[in-house]
Formats: C-alpha cells, sequence, structure tokens
C-alpha cells in the first residue's frame, strides 16, 4: 500500500512537472510585443488630448487628425508634450501633462518607423 502511494506520487510529480516544463515553452513561443501603431494607438491619443484645438472643425490649429501631419511634425510634437506645464511651447496647452506612458508610445512609434497598421 505504501509502495503504492510513493509510485501514486511520483507519477503526480512527473506529471506536474511535464505539465510546467510544457506551459513554459508556450509562454517562450509567444510573438513579441506588437509594434504601437497609428490605428492602434497614436490616433486615439491624439483625439483624446489635442482636441479641440488641432482637430479640423473644431479647433483652428495644426490638424493633428491624420497620420502624415504628425509624421511630419513628430519632432515638434514630441519636444512639445515633454515639456512641462506653463514652459514656453508646452502642449497640450493649459492641459494636464500626457502620461509618461502617452509619450514613450509616441516615442517609441517614431523610433519603430511610423507603423500604421494594426
Ligand atoms: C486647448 C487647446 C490646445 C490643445 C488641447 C493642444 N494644443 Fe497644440 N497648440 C495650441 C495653440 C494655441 C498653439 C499655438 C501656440 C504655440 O505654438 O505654442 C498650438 C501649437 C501646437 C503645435 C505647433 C504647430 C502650430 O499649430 O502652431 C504643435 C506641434 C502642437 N500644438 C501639438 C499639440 C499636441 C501634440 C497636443 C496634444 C497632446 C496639443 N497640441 C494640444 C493649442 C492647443
Amino acid at each position: 500500500m505504501k509502495r503504492l502511494s510513493l509510485a501514486a506520487a511520483v507519477i503526480a510529480c512527473a506529471c506536474l512537472f511535464a505539465y510546467c516544463s510544457g506551459s513554459k515553452k508556450a509562454v517562450a513561443a509567444k510573438p513579441p510585443v506588437t509594434a504601437f501603431t497609428y490605428e492602434g494607438h497614436i490616433q486615439k491619443i491624439m483625439t483624446d488630448k489635442c482636441s479641440p484645438c488641432h482637430m479640423p472643425g473644431k479647433g483652428n490649429k495644426l490638424p493633428l487628425d491624420n497620420f502624415e501631419t504628425i509624421k511630419t511634425n513628430i519632432d515638434d510634437i514630441i519636444r512639445r508634450i515633454e515639456l512641462n506645464p506653463g514652459e514656453r511651447g508646452y502642449m497640450p496647452f493649459k492641459k494636464p501633462k500626457l502620461s509618461d506612458t502617452s509619450i514613450n508610445i509616441i516615442k517609441t512609434w517614431k523610433a519603430d518607423g511610423f507603423p500604421g497598421v494594426i
């Protein structure tokens, strides 16, 4: 009886080990983190944070509702969002600073070469 339960324990351990190492492999095989894209990330940040001033039909500032203008002005955009409220040229004008996460998403998007599809 003792021997039987020992054998059962050994088998249980072996199964657990196989299960664990199997799941580890599954994690390692996961595809790399998806790149930040215009449609997936940038567009939403601009619409949320740069409205209404930079949205055509609502404001009259540089239109930040399209890929091309954002790409062309990316250095000025990054420079401004990295300033602090009150500093000359700071954006979003008279609104709270963007989160570090949002700023990093925009910088990574530029570094990655402006991915444009999800
Ligand atoms: C409440 C209105 C308002 C919001 C919100 C706002 N801006 Fe602006 N933006 C302005 C004004 C006013 C100017 C012109 C003054 C200046 O150049 O500093 C300007 C100018 C700019 C310029 C220079 C080009 C131009 O039109 O003269 C850039 C680039 C810019 N903003 C980026 C942004 C970004 C990026 C956001 C969102 C994260 C944002 N702004 C949010 C009002 C706003």
